[in-house]
């Protein structure tokens, strides 16, 4: 157990390894998924309890779609079943409902459950949770120029007026702030895709375990790990922290 000053705010996680679980147990991948959807249940709470404000779970990516169209299928029959279930814990929680990417690819059923369950928690105030479905970090930053591009050839702003506090605002997933901590589990060193802009100054933290078994004594190996970190943010440390985020 970590001590709870200097709780990292909004954590990401990737959430990696359900396909290889189920492989290692000659099960077929969509077994793994269904383990992760409960893994997913698990770190929801656990987040929760530990008072985090903000926790972002990379689910499912825009390159993903690419994947068999039985997997994908699979996939979005657990998003689905994951709305339905968790409808009640949310709404019991305070806990407020987003999502990142381009929903607008989710099959419709999916996206329907994805978007009562977002506006009936709006206004809640515990903990934010953001599921990033048919997410991609370069897809976002692409997408934040083209709307400032738009605001440009209307007029209404300047190409002066670009800056990274400007670009900022168009970032949905720093809606709740940059994450302080992302944890990748599943035993890859990348980043594949997730919150790059938002990544800068992110401390990471990579595990073996693959997610189906990640649970809360893992959760508490990545605060503790990421308690450790000096975050200098470009500066010399100590307490001169400079202002971040121009
Ligand atoms: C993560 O597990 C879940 C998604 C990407 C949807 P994977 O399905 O990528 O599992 P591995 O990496 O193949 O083991
Ligand atoms: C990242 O995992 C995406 C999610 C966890 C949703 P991937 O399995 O898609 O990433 P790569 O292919 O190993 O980079
Ligand atoms: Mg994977």
């Amino acid at each position: 157990m970590g001590n709870d000053r200097n709780l990292p705010s909004h954590v990401g996680i990737i959430m990696d390894g359900n396909g290889r679980w189920a492989t290692n147990r000659g099960l077929d991948r969509t077994h793994g998924h269904r383990e992760g959807a409960a893994a997913v249940r698990r770190a929801v709470r656990t987040a929760r309890a530990k008072g985090l404000r903000a926790l972002t779970l990379y689910a499912f990516s825009e390159q993903n779609w690419g994947r068999p169209g039985s997997e994908v299928h699979a996939l979005m029959g657990l998003l689905q079943d994951f709305l339905v279930a968790e409808r009640d814990e949310i709404l019991g929680n305070g806990i407020r409902l987003r999502a990142i990417g381009n929903t607008s690819r989710l099959p419709m059923l999916a996206r329907s459950l994805l978007d009562g369950l977002v506006a009936a928690s709006k206004d809640n105030q515990g903990m934010t949770l953001t599921l990033a479905l048919s997410y991609g970090g370069q897809e976002e930053i692409v997408e934040a120029c083209r709307q400032l591009a738009i605001r440009v050839s209307n007029k209404e702003i300047d190409v002066s007026d670009i800056s990274v506090a400007a670009f900022r605002k168009e970032i949905p997933s720093l809606d709740v702030g940059e994450p302080d901590l992302i944890i990748r589990t599943g035993g890859d060193f990348r980043i594949s895709n997730f919150l790059l802009f938002g990544a800068a100054y992110a401390e990471l933290h990579f595990t073996d375990v693959l997610w189906p078994d990640f649970g809360e004594a893992d959760i508490d190996e990545a605060i503790a790990a990421f308690q450790k970190r000096e975050r200098r943010f470009g500066g010399v440390g100590g307490l001169h922290r400079p202002h971040h985020g121009a």
